[in-house]
């Protein structure tokens, strides 16, 4: 399904096509593919390069290491995220390594590290569906996470399936219209909520 978003400005085939489907294809991802994916988190760039990030990868190939993993989200991501041949959780070190204070920039590191993974997996044709509705305490206590480490996010990871293979609700979820604020609503310039003169006010 072709779902590139419409921008204003031109950008990056990449950054336009990528979007987070419901309906995976249980057709696995290729081992060198999945592995590019996450060689591209890690080399994301991160606060002294902490690399705060760790992930827990768990695919179809293993079943029960994935059904472990589906065990640990929630009802509404279950309904769909079961059927990606791959799930990862995402988790991050609060503190830094080097030095005895907190990483206050520890889960943005995180942030750019997934956003790497999911240009890398558009670029190798597959899809990424992140989720904040995944049962944090229980990957803890499942996994053995460190109190030092937070649980921050699930992505589902594979190939698009059919639009007919989702319930109806999720259909019509799937084929809703892709929108985004105006730039004018997110860049100021001299003051708070003052749209920076540079950006078009017509583009709403
Ligand atoms: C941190 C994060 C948490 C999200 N949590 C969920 C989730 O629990 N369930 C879900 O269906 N989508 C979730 N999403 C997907 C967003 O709804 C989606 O990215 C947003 O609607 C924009 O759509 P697009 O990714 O197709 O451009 C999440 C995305 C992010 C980045």
């Amino acid at each position: 399904m072709n779902r590139t978003a419409q921008t204003h400005h031109p950008i990056h085939t990449l950054l336009k096509d990528r979007w987070s489907p419901r309906a995976f294809s249980d057709r696995p991802v290729e081992q060198e593919k999945l592995l590019a994916v996450l060689e591209a988190a890690r080399w994301s760039a991160s606060a002294m390069n902490e690399q705060p990030w760790r992930f827990i990868v768990a695919t179809k190939d293993n079943p029960a290491e994935f059904e472990k993993a589906v065990s640990c989200l929630k009802e509404g991501n279950l309904r769909w995220a079961k059927d990606a041949p791959v799930l990862i959780f995402t988790t991050v070190k609060k503190s830094y390594t080097k030095f005895d204070r907190p990483n206050r920039t520890a889960f943005y590191d995180l942030g750019l590290a997934v956003s790497n993974l999911t240009v890398q997996a558009t670029e190798l044709g597959l899809h990424t569906h992140q989720m904040g509705g995944i049962e944090f305490d229980k990957i803890r206590e499942v996994y053995h996470i460190p109190e030092d480490y937070e649980v921050v996010t699930g992505i589902a990871l594979g190939y698009y399936g059919h639009i007919e293979q989702l319930p109806d609700d999720l259909q019509e979820r799937e084929k809703g219209p892709r929108v985004r604020k105006p730039l004018s609503e997110i860049i100021f310039a001299e003051t708070w909520a003052e749209p920076a003169s540079f950006v078009p006010q017509n583009k709403a």
